[in-house]
C-alpha cells in the first residue's frame, strides 16, 4: 500500500469508529468509547483531513456539529446555531489559541478572559418569549434540535418565567443540563437492584435523561443547570446592556438562572492556568462532573470580530480539558487483606489503566456490603475514579456489558490470613478475624506500632517488618527492644552501620510520651487525639489501666464506645503482660507535662474533699502533674477547694474563709490550654 492508501484506509477506519460510537453515545445511551479515545480519534482524523481534503469524505463524523435528531421528538430550528468549541490539552495549545486570534484582533492580548468550568452534561437551549418558557431543545445537530420542554419543565432550577424588566420579546437561554456525582451514584444503585443497566458516566444519564418519552421518567433523574450564555433572536436588533462574558453572567443570574459561581475574570493566560491547576486539584470535592474550563475572550464586541471557523467552533472561547478522573476497566479479582484490627478490608485488582497521569491497579471497596450494595461481580468492565490525592474507587459496575461469564464474589467466612473463623458485630459493616495472633494482623499492628505518629521509629519500614517476624525475631512489640546487632544482621539488606541506626531509633522510641505508646498499641476507637487525651487526663499507664470502663467514659472528649474498647483491651491477660514487657523493657510510661507555662496550677494549693466522678486518686495524679499542691486541710493559704458531693465540714470552713471552691469540672477548666 502506498502512503496515501494507508492515510485513506486509516481515515475510513477512523470514521467508521467514530460515527459507531456517535451512535452509541447519542442512541443507545451506552457509550463503549472513552472520552479520551473519542478525542484522539477524532483529532487524528481531523489532522488526515487537514493534511489531505482529498480524503474528506460526506459522512465523515468532522463534519457534523452533533449528531442527526431521533425521530421521537419533535425537530425545533434554534434561532441561531449552537457550536461546539475547540479543545486545548494543555497550555502551548493555548498560547497557539491566543496567537492566532491576535492577528484577527490584536487586543485579545490584553483585553483578558472570562473563565468558566466546562460542566460535562448535555448542551440544552431553553427559548423564552417574553420572559415565558416556550420551548426547550437539545442542540441536535447545532441547526436542528429535538424538543425537550415537557421534560425541561421537570427541573427545579430551570425558571418556567424569568425574573426582570425589559426583556426582548425572544431570546434562548443556553447552558448545560447535568447530574450530580451523588444523584448518579444514587441511579445507578437503585438500576443495579432492579437488574436495569448502568450508566458510564453522569453524562450518559443526564442525557437519556431528558430524550425520556415519560417526562416523569425525567423528574426521576434529579438533573441540574447551569445556564452560561444568551442567544437574542437574529431577526431583531434587540440589544442588552452587556460588554463583556462576565456581564452576560451577571444578567442571566439576575433574571434567576442558575450560574455556576466557580468562575473567575483572569487578565492573561498565565492566569487562566493557575484557575485551571487550582480547579483540576479541587475537583475530587466538586459534587458534579466537569471536563475542564471554558475560556472565552472577555470583551463581547470581539466576539463578533473573531468570528466562527468554518461554521462550527467560535474563535472567541476555547475548552482547556482535564485528564479523565473517570475511566473504565476490566476488574479482575476481588482480594482481601486483613487489617491490625483484624477487619478484613475487599479491595478491586484491576486491569491496570493510566487515570490523570497514574497507573491504577487496585482501588478500594470500603466493605462487603458495598460490593453488594454496587452490584459488582468478579471480570465486570467497571467505572474506576480518581481525583487529586484520593484513592481509586469503584463507582460501579457497566452491566450492559456483562457476557454472562462474570461471577459474584463470597464473603469469606475464614480469614484470608490464619483461618479462622471471621466475626460480623451485630452493629457493624465490617467483618472481622478475631485472632489476635493471626500473621496479617501482627503485621499490620507491627507496621503501625512503629509508624510516625505512633512510636515513629524511621527505618523500620513494611520491608524490615515483615521480615523482623519471618525470622521469628518478635512475639511481641516488647521484642523490639531486645533486638540485637546480630539479630539484625542476620536479615537481608542489613550492615554494620544500618544495623547500628535501627538499633538506636529503637533505643530512642523508648522515650516517648505515654500517648503515643497508647496510640501505638492499636486499640480500637483509640486513635492518637483519644490517646492523647486519656494520656493527658491519667498521666501514667499505671493508673490508666487501673481504671474502669465507666471512669474513661467520664473523661472529656471519650465516648461511651472508646471506653468499652479501652476497657476489653486492659482486660486481656495477654496485653496486661505486654503491657508489663513493655515497661520492663524501659520504655517510658507517663505523660510529660512539659513547659512552665503548660503548669497552670503552679504554686496552687488545693483541699480536695467529698465525693467526686473521678476517682481521688486520679484528680491528685492531674493537679500534681499541672503543678499544683494537695494539702489535707483548709487554711488561709489554701487557693482552691475541690467540692464534691457530701462534702462535709471542710466546705464549711472554706465558705468561712472566703475561699474558692470549685468542682471537677471547674478544675479542668482551669487546664484549659494544658490539656
Ligand atoms: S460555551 C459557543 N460554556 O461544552 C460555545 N460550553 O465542547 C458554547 N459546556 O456544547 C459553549 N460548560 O455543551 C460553554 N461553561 C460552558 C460550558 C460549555 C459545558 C459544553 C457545552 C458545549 C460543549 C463544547
Amino acid at each position: 500500500m502506498t502512503d496515501i492508501q494507508q492515510l485513506a484506509a486509516r481515515a475510513a477506519q477512523l470514521r467508521h469508529e467514530l460515527n459507531e460510537a456517535r451512535h452509541q453515545y447519542f442512541i443507545e445511551d451506552a457509550p463503549r468509547l472513552s472520552d479520551a479515545q473519542y478525542d484522539r480519534f477524532y483529532h487524528e482524523l481531523r489532522a488526515i483531513e487537514a493534511a489531505h481534503p482529498e480524503l474528506q469524505s460526506p459522512d465523515s463524523p468532522t463534519l457534523h456539529v452533533g449528531i442527526e435528531p431521533s425521530s421521537q421528538f419533535q425537530k425545533v430550528a434554534h434561532l441561531a446555531p449552537m457550536y461546539s468549541l475547540d479543545n486545548a490539552f494543555d497550555a502551548d495549545d493555548l498560547r497557539k489559541w491566543e496567537e492566532r486570534n491576535a492577528r484577527i484582533a490584536s487586543e485579545v492580548r490584553t483585553s483578558g478572559y472570562v473563565v468558566e468550568l466546562k460542566i460535562d452534561g448535555a448542551a440544552v437551549s431553553l427559548l423564552y418569549r417574553d420572559g415565558v418558557l416556550v420551548r426547550a431543545a437539545t442542540r441536535g445537530n447545532g441547526v436542528i434540535g429535538e424538543d425537550i420542554t415537557a421534560n425541561i419543565r421537570t427541573l427545579r432550577e430551570v425558571p418556567l418565567r424569568l425574573r426582570g424588566e425589559g426583556l426582548p420579546h425572544q431570546l434562548e437561554i443556553r447552558g448545560e443540563v447535568y447530574m450530580s456525582f451523588s444523584g448518579f451514584r444514587e441511579l445507578n444503585e437503585r438500576r443495579a437492584a432492579a437488574g436495569e443497566a448502568t450508566f458510564a458516566n453522569p453524562r450518559n444519564a443526564a442525557a437519556g435523561g431528558l430524550r425520556q418519552l415519560d417526562p416523569r421518567a425525567t423528574a426521576d433523574r434529579q438533573l441540574r443547570f447551569f445556564a452560561y450564555q444568551i442567544q437574542l433572536d437574529p431577526a431583531t436588533h434587540d440589544r442588552l446592556p452587556v460588554q463583556t462574558q462576565e456581564d452576560n453572567l451577571t444578567i442571566l443570574q439576575s433574571w434567576s438562572l442558575p450560574v455556576n459561581p466557580q468562575r473567575t475574570s483572569a487578565a492573561d493566560l498565565a492566569s487562566v492556568l493557575e484557575f485551571a491547576d487550582r480547579i483540576d486539584r479541587a475537583r475530587a470535592d466538586l459534587d458534579y462532573p466537569i471536563d475542564g474550563i471554558v475560556v472565552k475572550v472577555g470583551p463581547l464586541r470581539l466576539w463578533e470580530e473573531l468570528g466562527v471557523v468554518g461554521g462550527r467552533d467560535p474563535r472567541w472561547s476555547i475548552a482547556y480539558k482535564f485528564a479523565p478522573d473517570l475511566v473504565t476497566t476490566r476488574l479482575l479479582d476481588i482480594r482481601v487483606n486483613v487489617g491490625r484490627t483484624g477487619s478484613l478490608n475487599p479491595y478491586a485488582v484491576l486491569e491496570p489503566i493510566e487515570i490523570g497521569g497514574a497507573m491504577v491497579k487496585q482501588a478500594t471497596l470500603h466493605n462487603f456490603e458495598d460490593i453488594e450494595r454496587k452490584g459488582l461481580l468478579i471480570k465486570d468492565m467497571v467505572l474506576v475514579k480518581r481525583a487529586g490525592e484520593v484513592i481509586p474507587q469503584v463507582v460501579s459496575p457497566l452491566t450492559d456489558q456483562r457476557t454472562g461469564r462474570e461471577y459474584a464474589f463470597q464473603i469469606p467466612e475464614h480469614c484470608p490470613s490464619c483461618g479462622s473463623p471471621v466475626e460480623k458485630p451485630a452493629d457493624e459493616v465490617m467483618i472481622y478475624c478475631p485472632n489476635p495472633s493471626c500473621p496479617d494482623r501482627i503485621y499490620w499492628g507491627l507496621v503501625h506500632f512503629v509508624s510516625q505518629d505512633a512510636m515513629d521509629i524511621r527505618g523500620l519500614g513494611e520491608r524490615t517488618a515483615r521480615q523482623l517476624l519471618d525470622q521469628g525475631l518478635l512475639e511481641d512489640y516488647a521484642d523490639l527492644f531486645h533486638l540485637t546487632q546480630a539479630d539484625l544482621l542476620r536479615m537481608e539488606g542489613f550492615g554494620e552501620l544500618s544495623a547500628n541506626n535501627l538499633l538506636t531509633r529503637i533505643g530512642e522510641a523508648k522515650t516517648r510520651p505515654l500517648s503515643r505508646l497508647l496510640y501505638a498499641l492499636g486499640i480500637r476507637h483509640v486513635g492518637s487525639h483519644a490517646a492523647q487525651i486519656l494520656a493527658r487526663h491519667y498521666g501514667s499507664l499505671e493508673t490508666l489501666v487501673q481504671a474502669s470502663a465507666d471512669d474513661y467514659a467520664t473523661v472529656h472528649g471519650i465516648g461511651s464506645t472508646t471506653a468499652a474498647a479501652l476497657a476489653a483491651f486492659v482486660q486481656v491477660p495477654g496485653n496486661q503482660q505486654l503491657l508489663d514487657r513493655l515497661r520492663a523493657a524501659g520504655l517510658n510510661s507517663i505523660e510529660p507535662v512539659e513547659q512552665a507555662e503548660q503548669q497552670p496550677l503552679k504554686g496552687k494549693t488545693f483541699v480536695i474533699t467529698g465525693t467526686h466522678a473521678s476517682p481521688r486518686k486520679e484528680l491528685t495524679s492531674l493537679i500534681e502533674r499541672h503543678g499544683g499542691r494537695i494539702t489535707g486541710s483548709v487554711t488561709r493559704s489554701t487557693d482552691y477547694v475541690l467540692l464534691g458531693e457530701d462534702p462535709g465540714s471542710k466546705a464549711e470552713k472554706a465558705r468561712e474563709l472566703g475561699i474558692a471552691m470549685i468542682d471537677e469540672q471547674h478544675l479542668r477548666q482551669l487546664l484549659d490550654g494544658s490539656s
